[in-house]
């Protein structure tokens, strides 16, 4: 792992933005793999940016998001779909027809999970991943478990991970009880992978990511075994190594 701590969140965004920029320019119809959260949106803000400026072209790129809930339309404000569209897809020139981002109202959920991982199996695989970090080391919707999930599949969320995003619902009775998420297994088959994180509320999952056992107890350190990740840290968030 090649851990590098930066000023702040702009900071990561710039650095973060950048490591695309470089993939994109380096071959133009790569396949990135991208993450919600509020962790990314300055990255997002500034390929939007690199875009106007007209710094790089997103018109040969495929992209695969993570995860979805399930039950939550692509209309719907606080599917993942609608946060990538109002946070990058608006902003940049990645063809409609190249975004994927699994749906979490598909008649059969499961075969949802095959045909994602085929269709991303069919573009080439995942040049460059970005990922966000939980504070309980979950990375997607992959939270701690007894194993490390080989492919894309159906989660229970865990309460944890429920309480961290009932801000965005009216309460936490709103929040989907399940997900759809790529898994471990897919997560690293990906060339290259950047994970970020920023505030001291994710130190200690920083920690056990990058010092701890490798354990499916915290998804994240499952990295240490990937052969081209960077870590992007602020300050707080890497407190503890
Ligand atoms: P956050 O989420 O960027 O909103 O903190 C990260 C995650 O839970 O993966």
């Amino acid at each position: 792992m090649n851990v590098r701590i930066y000023k702040d969140a702009q900071a990561i965004g710039t650095a973060a933005a950048a490591l695309f920029a470089a993939q994109v320019i380096d071959k133009p119809n790569c396949v990135l793999g991208l993450a919600t959260g509020s962790t990314p949106i300055p990255t997002y803000k500034k390929m939007a940016e690199m875009y106007r400026e007209g710094a790089v072209d997103f018109s040969g790129v495929t992209t695969f998001n993570l995860d979805e809930y399930v039950g939550l339309d692509h209309d719907h404000d606080q599917s993942y779909y609608y946060f990538m569209m109002e946070n990058l897809f608006k902003h940049i020139n990645v063809p409609h027809d190249r975004i994927h981002v699994l749906s979490g109202t598909a008649a059969d959920v499961e075969a949802e999970c095959g045909h994602y991982e085929d269709k991303i199996k069919a573009a080439g695989g995942i040049d460059l991943q970005i990922l966000g970090i939980g504070r309980n080391g979950h990375i997607a919707f992959n939270e701690p478990a007894a194993d490390f999930a080989p492919a894309t599949h159906i989660v229970e969320l865990t309460e944890s991970t429920i309480e961290a995003n009932k801000r965005f619902f009216a309460s936490a009775d709103d929040v989907p009880r399940r997900a759809l998420t790529m898994g471990i297994g897919s997560i690293m088959k990906a060339r290259s992978i950047v994970i970020i994180a920023t505030g001291s509320d994710k130190a200690e999952a920083v920690r056990d990511m990058v010092k701890g056992p490798i354990s499916p107890s915290c998804p994240a350190s499952i990295l240490q075994a990937h052969p081209d990740t960077v870590v992007m840290v602020d300050e707080a968030a890497g407190a503890l190594l």
